[in-house]
């Protein structure tokens, strides 16, 4: 038996209709900064929130946050609050949405600029703006977690600013925000709190709680997710809850070397996060469970099946029904790129992975298993994209 301690927000609220308590969850604050996705200005949902905050409130950021939350969206949130004396932020939309207005909440009062602390020359220090988050995806866990995944264009990178004082205070999961979510997203999210229920179960900082978590997340999700992106609410609900329990499971264990690749690849090809992720998935387990047999054995069983190879191929299936591409080959992969990716890759959550790989045994991964199976294969059948800030 092991010893933990577990961080999280101090108040989640899961259920259908659960965003009608942000006017008593916010009644003691005077001024709050809203922060949404692109669509909530057409849905109707900005409104449905701008009538929730308490007066006078403040004339909501509709749409500011490019994708993978560059740290250019982040400093516009920090100069508004500041500019405008808020003193809490919402924040309602994907996971990008969420870790941009996240890390602004917390360096408004700090002090300095957005890259100040991606760069490390600063740390969040203390406690933010009061901060709530609500997903309209259901896949980062952002909502709990005590990092924001923020990326800078001029150096192609993509990393966390981390701290306890990033927790969101409060986390609303409505899984009815989600329902007008587009499949493809769906698809991509949902993948994503596969990955990290697995990453989490499997790792070396689990515990007795991330575990129960990842083995209820992963079950839900697995049954769930196929249903969910073709449309069905109950399904969405259920992958909703999925995807928030993986989120508390993953939050207190870190990732694995799935999440490690995703974000060199990601940021390099253009390629939305979660789909990066079931991409890679089907390597990198595969390569886990060659080092050590029987490693998924019990996400296996908590989601129907035999045994962990079983289990592997039911999540290929999975992602084949659910439009996830099976290697990177359209989107430019390269060889040259190669170097790029094995220098950004190793970060945190590679080092929580639970078997380590070499830089050839990496190499020889993207290669087979990613798409380029000779030379040449899959070069610039597309044009490379830049950074998806672009
Ligand atoms: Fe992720």
């Amino acid at each position: 038996m092991g010893t933990y301690s577990l961080i999280y927000p101090r108040r989640i609220l899961f259920g259908c209709g659960t965003i009608s308590e942000l006017p008593k969850l916010l009644e003691n604050r005077r001024k709050v900064l809203l922060i949404t996705g692109k669509s909530a200005r057409g849905n109707g949902l900005q409104n449905r929130l701008l009538n929730m905050l308490p007066e006078p409130g403040i004339a909501p950021l509709c749409g500011i946050v490019a994708d993978e939350a560059p740290i250019e969206s982040v400093d516009h949130i920090v100069s508004a609050g500041r500019a405008t004396g808020a003193d809490a932020v919402l924040a309602v939309g994907g996971g990008s949405v969420i870790d941009a207005a996240k890390a602004a909440a917390a360096i408004i009062p700090g002090g300095g600029m957005t890259a100040d602390y991606f760069h490390g020359s600063a740390k969040i220090a203390g406690k933010g703006l009061f901060f709530v988050a609500a997903p309209t995806t259901a896949g980062t866990g952002s909502e709990v977690t005590a990092n924001a995944v923020l990326s800078d264009k001029k150096s192609m990178t993509k990393k966390s600013i981390r701290g306890e004082y990033l927790i969101p205070d409060i986390a609303i999961v409505d899984p009815e925000l989600t329902f007008s979510c587009p499949a493809s997203l769906a698809a991509d999210s949902g993948m994503d709190a596969i990955v990290q229920a697995v990453e989490s179960l499997v790792s070396p900082e689990s515990n007795a709680p991330s575990r129960s978590l990842a083995l209820k997340a992963a079950g839900l999700l697995v049954s769930h997710l196929e249903r969910a992106v073709a449309g069905d609410r109950s399904a969405k609900i259920a992958v909703a809850e999925g995807s928030l329990l993986s989120g508390m499971s993953f939050s207190q264990t870190g990732l694995g070397a799935v999440h490690g690749l995703a974000h060199p690849i990601g940021i390099k090809y253009g390629i939305p996060h979660g789909r990066a992720c079931g991409i890679l998935m089907r390597s990198v387990f595969r390569m886990n469970l060659a080092k050590i047999p029987g490693l998924y054995d019990e996400a296996a069983k908590a989601c129907g099946f035999r045994d962990s190879t079983e289990f592997l191929d039911a999540l290929d299936r999975l992602c084949d029904a659910t439009g996830i591409p099976a290697n990177f080959a359209d989107f430019g992969l390269r060889r040259e790129d190669f170097p790029f990716i094995l220098k950004n890759c190793r970060s945190r959550s590679m080092e929580r992975n639970p078997c380590s790989f070499s830089d050839g045994e990496i190499e020889e991964m993207l290669e087979k298993g990613c798409g380029m199976h000779d030379t040449g294969y899959a070069v610039q059948r597309r044009p490379v994209l830049g950074c998806p800030t672009e």
